[in-house]
């Protein structure tokens, strides 16, 4: 009998994945997910029935994530369904000996996991990216145009709450330095506020799970949650809505129907495959109400190396402006602008606080 495993080494899904968890494997930063990650890579380029199994029998579900996605969102499976097992899933030996233990794992909870990964996605929230859309969207709607706002792929929906709430951004400002100085604090005429993901709605539960287990996260897990108790945060005014990004017909009739000029994709669009990405942002541009903006912020290389560009998607201008790297994608760290920063802030200009 041929099982599952014998010739499924050039099934694209396969290796899609394990070139994905290889590369995951291999980031300069560990905050406890990494030696998963090796030890996935590993069982894909070795003898794992199981593993194989899970991604070739759901990989219908999963045709829209990205091979990243998909290794990152295993990563959450198995933290939430192997509790006791993880720190020895995660041991620093070498992946061999941790191998039959996953086995064992997948073979117990196979079908666990594949209602997680066709049901769920990676909801990793973070407290301070709200500060780059800050200082965009001020300048962008410098003029006093009203906007209406929706951060889509919002996880727990800290960000639409953040902005304007100038204490948080002079907390937090401190710790990402710009090339040009600290960009003054710049409100934007805000008229409304949407929070969107896809459901069921991202709890804390899950968000928690969504961060890795290690004393770094734990701090910004401390982070967020602080957050959400600053004054600001509380009182300001957010809708949130279910909705699959995917969904066109669904896309369009919420931005129609709520007059979207403003929206927000930070750490969304990695998750799903590159030509899902490209029909989202065509959809938005097509139909955000003029003078409509998009602020994309993705992640480098997939995930696989630290730090993040953002794109900003005018409908004014011809094509996209990539205006600044973030160093670390946690928004600490320096923003260094890129080629099209200088057109964006010839037509919106940024100020600074103390100019560099
Ligand atoms: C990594 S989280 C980022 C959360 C937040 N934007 C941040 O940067 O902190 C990505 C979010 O995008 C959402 N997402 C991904 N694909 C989506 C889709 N097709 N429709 C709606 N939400 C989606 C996920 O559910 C997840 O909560």
């Amino acid at each position: 009998m041929t099982s599952i495993s014998d010739h499924s080494r050039d099934i694209p899904i396969l290796t899609a994945v394990r070139a994905a968890a290889n590369k995951l494997a291999q980031h300069p930063q560990d905050h406890g997910w990494r030696d998963l990650y090796r030890l996935i890579g590993f069982g894909l380029s070795s003898s794992s029935p199981q593993l194989r199994k899970l991604f070739l029998e759901n990989a219908n579900s999963q045709r829209d994530s990205s091979a990243t996605h998909l290794i990152t969102l295993l990563g959450i499976s198995l933290k939430i369904v192997a509790v006791d097992l993880f720190d020895e899933l995660r041991t620093k030996d070498k992946p061999e000996s941790c191998l039959d233990s996953l086995e064992a794992v997948l073979a117990e909870h196979g079908d666990h996991i594949a209602a997680i990964l066709s049901s769920r996605r990676n909801s990793f929230t973070g407290a301070r990216r709200f500060l780059v859309p800050q200082v965009v969207l001020g300048a962008y709607f410098a003029n006093g145009y009203p906007v209406d706002f929706a951060d889509l792929g919002t996880g727990l929906g800290v960000l639409p709450r953040q902005l304007n709430a100038q204490r948080l951004y002079n907390t937090f400002k401190t710790g990402l330095r710009w090339a040009g100085g600290t960009p003054s604090f710049q409100p934007i005429p805000l008229r409304s506020r949407f929070g969107v993901d896809q459901g069921p709605l991202p709890r804390i539960d899950w968000v928690r799970a969504c961060y890795g287990t290690s004393p770094y996260y734990e701090g910004l897990y401390r982070e967020l949650m602080a957050t959400f108790d600053d004054p600001d945060v509380r009182a300001s005014e957010v809708g949130y809505s279910e909705l699959d990004l995917l969904d066109t017909d669904d896309l369009r009739a919420f931005i129609r129907r709520n007059n979207i000029n403003a929206v927000n994709l930070s750490y969304t669009l990695y998750e799903l495959t590159p030509e899902s990405r490209t029909r989202v942002i065509d959809t938005l541009l097509d139909v955000l109400r003029p003078p409509g903006v998009a602020i994309v912020t993705e992640p480098h290389a997939e995930l696989t190396r630290p730090g993040c560009t953002v794109t900003v998607y005018d409908q004014s201008t011809a094509s996209p402006m990539t205006i600044v790297t973030v160093s670390d994608g946690h928004f600490t760290g320096r923003v260094d602008p890129l080629p099209d920063y200088e057109q964006f802030t010839t037509l919106h200009p940024i100020t600074y606080e103390f100019a560099r």
